[in-house]
C-alpha cells in the first residue's frame, strides 16, 4: 500500500514519518517514534491507554489515523516531565499517593489529568472522577488516582496537600 509523509511535532521535536492510510496514531508513536510509553490497551476507544495530548485536548491515539494528525502537536508523557528531567506534580502525586499498581493505566491517566488541570487548576473530587472517567484503571480503584490529581493541583498552587479525613 503507497505510504504518506507525515510531520508533526512531538513533545516539541518535529518528527516525520511514513506511513500507511490505515496506520493508528498510537502504532506511529509507538512504533516509528519509539516512544513506548503510550501504551494499548483495547485499540476500541475503551480504556484510555494510549491518551495523548493533541493540541491541547486529550485523544485517544487509538482512535485516530497517523495521517489525521499531520501538523499536529503532540505531547506524550514522555513529554510530562519538567524542562529539567524531574518529576511534574502530577508524576510526583502518583508515587506519593500510590496512583498506580501494574502502571498500565499510568501514562494516560497523567496525560488526561495534565489536561484536566489546564482545564480547571482546581477541581473537585467529583469534577476529577468526571474527567478522568474514560480510563479505565483495573487496579487501584481510582481513589489514589484522584488523591494524586489533588495532591498535584495543591502543589501548583504552592500548598501541601492534605488528605480528606476518612
Ligand atoms: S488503547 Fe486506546 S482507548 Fe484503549
Ligand atoms: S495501575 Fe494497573 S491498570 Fe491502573
Amino acid at each position: 500500500m503507497a505510504k504518506i509523509h507525515v510531520t508533526m511535532k512531538v513533545n516539541g521535536a518535529e518528527v516525520e514519518g511514513l506511513v500507511e492510510p490505515r496506520t493508528l496514531l498510537v502504532h506511529f508513536i509507538r512504533e516509528n517514534l519509539q516512544l513506548t510509553g503510550t501504551h494499548i490497551g483495547c485499540e476500541t476507544t475503551h480504556c484510555g491507554a494510549c491518551t495523548v495530548d493533541i493540541d491541547g485536548m486529550s485523544v485517544k491515539s487509538c482512535t485516530m489515523f497517523a495521517i489525521q494528525a499531520n501538523g499536529s502537536d503532540i505531547t506524550t508523557i514522555e513529554g510530562m516531565a519538567n524542562a529539567d528531567g524531574t518529576l511534574s506534580h502530577l508524576q510526583e502525586g502518583f508515587r506519593q499517593m500510590h496512583g498506580l499498581q501494574c502502571g498500565y493505566c499510568t501514562p494516560g491517566m497523567i496525560v488526561r489529568a495534565h489536561r484536566l488541570l489546564q482545564e480547571n487548576p482546581a477541581p473537585t473530587e467529583d469534577e476529577i472522577r468526571a474527567g478522568i472517567a474514560g480510563n479505565i484503571c483495573r487496579c487501584t480503584g481510582y481513589q489514589n488516582i484522584v488523591k494524586a490529581i489533588q495532591y498535584a493541583a495543591a502543589k501548583a498552587k504552592g500548598v501541601e496537600f492534605k488528605e480528606a479525613a476518612e
